[in-house]
């Protein structure tokens, strides 16, 4: 039994109280999360170090940020101006993109040390993500939609009960007669729920919100986003919202403003 502990991989950071929490991604880098010499028990979640990330082609960083770290179930709002880099710093911690230098951990993960393959991994097992334009597949039913996200994920299917789509869909505020319906066939309200569920099932440790409300009218926006941080508590998710409409920011504890995270913000 010692023996177990001592070499408890990465999935028992984090993820330690998740039963059947096992990250498989594949890579051999597993394992450094455990090599942590303060007296705090668990690594962050996220762990940003001189993060610096520069398009190709472009004279300058986008990002370049000293420290950025976020804790296993914790929701940060993160304001920036339009043009500021929120979306790439998403795209980042989504591994979609790679760091151009510094060190982005996300589950004792170092993105930038992993294959793309790695990261995609990664991020369908670990990493929901709800995008300003929904992203949804407009001929497939509401149901089909949100179950689509188990499909590239053992492990979010195995951590996703039966009936897991409904239950979301339900405390999404999506009624049943809406469930078999094509998502083309919902207002932008609704579909933005069907995008929230979607990226909520099989509980991601971490959900990525991208500005999902500036398509939504204020009773809408205030809405959804009561029921999506509610669903984020409930799932154990960490939440990382962008947004350039500041008046979220005080249904969050913890706000950061991107331009001083961002040495490179102009
Ligand atoms: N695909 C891309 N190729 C090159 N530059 C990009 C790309 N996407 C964004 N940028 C640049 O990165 C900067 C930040 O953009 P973005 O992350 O989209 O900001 P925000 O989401 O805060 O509006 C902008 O200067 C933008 O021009
Ligand atoms: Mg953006």
């Amino acid at each position: 039994m010692d023996a177990n502990r001592v070499d408890a991989p990465a999935a028992g950071g984090p993820l330690a109280e998740a039963p059947r929490a096992d990250v498989s991604v594949g890579g051999s880098s597993v394992g450094d999360v455990s090599v942590c010499d303060a007296p705090r028990a668990e690594a962050p979640l996220v762990d940003v170090r001189d993060l610096r990330y520069r398009w190709p082609g472009a004279a300058a960083d986008t990002l370049d940020i000293p420290a950025l770290q976020l804790q296993a179930g914790e929701q940060l709002f993160l304001r920036g101006a339009s043009g500021s880099g929120k979306s790439t710093l998403l795209a980042l911690l989504a591994g979609v993109l790679a760091p151009t230098a510094g060190s982005l951990r996300v589950l004792g993960q170092d993105l930038g040390r992993l294959s793309g393959a790695a990261r995609d991994r990664l991020r369908a097992d670990q990493i929901g993500v709800v995008f300003q334009q929904f992203n949804l597949l407009p001929y497939l039913s509401v149901r089909d939609n949100v179950t689509l996200a188990l499909r590239f994920s053992a492990r979010r299917r195995a951590q996703a009960a039966t009936g897991e789509a409904e239950r979301l869909l339900g405390a999404m505020g999506l009624p049943a007669a809406l469930w078999s319906r094509t998502a083309a066939q919902l207002s932008v309200g609704q579909q933005q729920r069907v995008a929230a569920a979607r990226a909520l099932i099989g509980r991601p440790a971490l959900l990525l919100a991208d500005e999902p409300t500036s398509a939504l009218d204020e009773d809408s926006r205030d809405a959804f986003m009561a029921l999506l941080q509610q669903c984020c508590a409930e799932a154990g998710s960490a939440l990382v919202f962008v947004s350039h409409d500041a008046r979220l920011a005080a249904r969050f504890a913890r706000v950061a403003d991107l331009s001083r995270l961002n040495r490179s913000a102009a």
